[in-house]
């Protein structure tokens, strides 16, 4: 087959078999996470911190950038099909101790939930709930319920928030879904709830319900997006043993009391980090003419939003006795932007991640692919990533080339092979070269020899004599 009449047309111009081919088709498809352990960069650093903090396979170890505008980069070191992405800071907990059951029989006691799954179990009769801490404080994002025995479900999971102290639903089961014998059952909750105690209804068909054990996963880090008022700067009127500087931190009884009840009076406090801010909680007492007093979360609606740390409240002061004791405030979860490429320049997929929610992302267009590039939000907090999963698999390689001219590739090549009289002869042995793996071969007429390149990354150049071939999945790259 003659090359040179194939011209600049993209054609595929032979398949070649080879002996390694099949060995690699085989194990193609089971997909893994592909991110671990890979080799990592970051254009600033954190001190004391490495880039491979993302991807060492533990959620709570996090790579975390300098600056807020860094890139953090992965080299997957071979060409994968990418089916889902995933940044997460979610990690697992067992029950840690049970406050509170409705039933408790001898020898199947609540308690027996604590700790993993290893068949010591709470029998719950009829309609019953339990009451369970967790060690960490988290935002849950998901329950595993672990039953041993008979059948029913978990009717409603209740959510202890450490901060509005409410306890509120944050799932229910509607309509019932029952389930028999031993079993995991998974419940993905939705909330803005933070908290290490929760009350969880199980509904019982056909009784005994055996409960094995709890575990609850979410999301540890509310660093950048809760934080309490850290410094008083401006006050309007304060009186003596109800400072201004009262407000800072927690709400913790301690007040801010201007001196007097009938005028418009401020505060201005500082938070350490600034953000976009979505809500600001005002903890108050309010103590009414002739009546006791009431503490309150006052949080309005925000009208407009704004990118700050400095924030000064207004109080419009009636007939009554006003104290606040705390301000809180909310932003967003910085997004993320993830970025997927067949080579360190170009990127073909992205796609932008919004924290607040679980962060998955399926592309439309798998790839395959070879580098990932994260960048944050660059106005808003250094970068950190605890635990970036890819899932995929190595792109089967197709002994299916495309013939390119006038290239000059710009990275080193692999390995090259002498005496080679064409280019199907230079395809046939990077298709056979597969640690590390060929994916350009580039023929040299004038030499007869065959270089081999591990990437796609190249110029035009037109006094370059060189035949090139591509694997076709990479055809598009050489394209104009
Ligand atoms: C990791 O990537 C860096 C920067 O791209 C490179 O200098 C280094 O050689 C790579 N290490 C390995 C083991 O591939
Ligand atoms: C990060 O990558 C973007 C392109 O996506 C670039 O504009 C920006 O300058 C890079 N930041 C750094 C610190 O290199
Ligand atoms: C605990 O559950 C896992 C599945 O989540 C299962 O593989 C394991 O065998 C269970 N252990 C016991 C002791 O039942
Ligand atoms: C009930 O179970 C089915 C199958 O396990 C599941 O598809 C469905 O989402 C469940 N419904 C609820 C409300 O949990
Ligand atoms: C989570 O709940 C909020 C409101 O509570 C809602 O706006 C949002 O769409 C929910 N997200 C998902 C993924 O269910
Ligand atoms: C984050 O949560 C912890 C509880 O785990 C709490 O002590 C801390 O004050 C919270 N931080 C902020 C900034 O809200
Ligand atoms: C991200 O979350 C915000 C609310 O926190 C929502 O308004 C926005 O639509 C979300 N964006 C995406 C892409 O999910
Ligand atoms: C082939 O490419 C190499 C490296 O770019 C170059 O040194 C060589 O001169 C090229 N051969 C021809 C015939 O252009």
């Amino acid at each position: 087959m003659d090359v040179q009449r194939v011209g600049t047309c993209f054609i595929v111009i032979g398949i070649l078999l080879v002996t390694h081919g099949d060995v690699e088709f085989v194990s193609a498809n089971t997909i893994l996470n592909v991110a671990l352990g890979k080799n990592a960069s970051q254009t600033d650093t954190a001190v004391g911190i490495t880039p491979a903090l993302a991807v060492d396979g533990f959620p709570s170890t996090c790579s975390i950038s300098a600056t807020a505008s860094a890139n953090w980069t992965l080299d997957l070191g071979d060409f994968y099909i990418i089916e889902e992405v995933s940044e997460t800071r979610s990690e697992s907990q067992w029950v840690s101790s049970v406050l509170k059951a409705t039933s408790e029989n001898t020898g199947w006691l609540s308690t027996n939930i604590k700790g993993a799954n290893d068949t010591n179990v709470w029998m719950a009769e009829n309609l019953h709930f339990v009451e369970v801490w967790f060690p960490g404080t988290v935002s849950p994002t998901q329950f595993d319920i672990y039953f041993e025995s008979g059948a029913g479900s978990v009717k409603t999971i209740k959510c202890s928030d450490i901060y509005t102290l409410s306890y509120d639903p944050i799932w229910r089961n509607n309509p019932d879904n029952i389930t028999n014998g031993r079993q995991m059952v998974s419940h993905v909750v939705n909330s803005s709830c933070f908290a290490n105690w929760y009350h969880l209804e199980f509904a019982v068909s056909n009784h005994p319900l055996q409960v094995d054990a709890i575990s609850s996963r979410g999301e540890r880090d509310n660093q950048s997006w809760q934080q309490w008022a850290s410094i008083v700067d401006d006050v309007s009127s304060e009186l003596s043993g109800y400072e201004a500087s009262n407000i800072k931190g927690v709400n913790d009884g301690a007040v801010w009391q201007p001196q007097s009840a009938l005028n418009l009076q401020y505060v201005e406090v500082m938070f350490d980090n600034k953000v976009h801010v979505t809500r600001v909680d005002v903890y108050e007492t309010i103590t009414p003419v002739s009546s006791s007093s009431v503490a309150q979360i006052f949080s309005p609606h925000l009208t407009a939003s704004c990118f700050s740390n400095h924030i000064m409240v207004e109080f419009q002061l009636f007939q009554h006795d006003v104290k606040v004791d705390a301000i809180r405030l909310h932003a967003d979860k910085p997004p993320i932007s993830i970025q997927l490429g067949m080579t360190q320049e170009l990127y073909q997929a992205q796609e932008i991640m919004n924290r607040s929610s679980i962060a998955t992302w399926r592309p439309a267009d798998k790839g395959p692919y070879r580098y990932i590039r994260i960048q944050g939000s660059p106005q808003q907090e250094p970068l950190k990533l605890c635990n970036l999963q890819i899932k995929g698999y190595v792109s089967p390689r197709k002994p299916l080339f495309k013939p390119v001219k006038f290239i000059t590739m710009t990275i080193p090549r692999i390995g090259k092979v002498s005496n080679i009289q064409s280019i199907i002869a230079c395809a046939t042995i990077c298709t056979s070269q597969t640690a590390p793996p060929c994916v350009t071969g580039q023929f040299d007429p004038e030499r007869q020899s065959c270089a081999m390149f591990g990437g796609f990354e190249h110029r035009k150049d037109n006094d370059n004599k060189n035949e090139t071939m591509v694997f076709q999945f990479a055809a598009h790259l050489f394209e104009n």
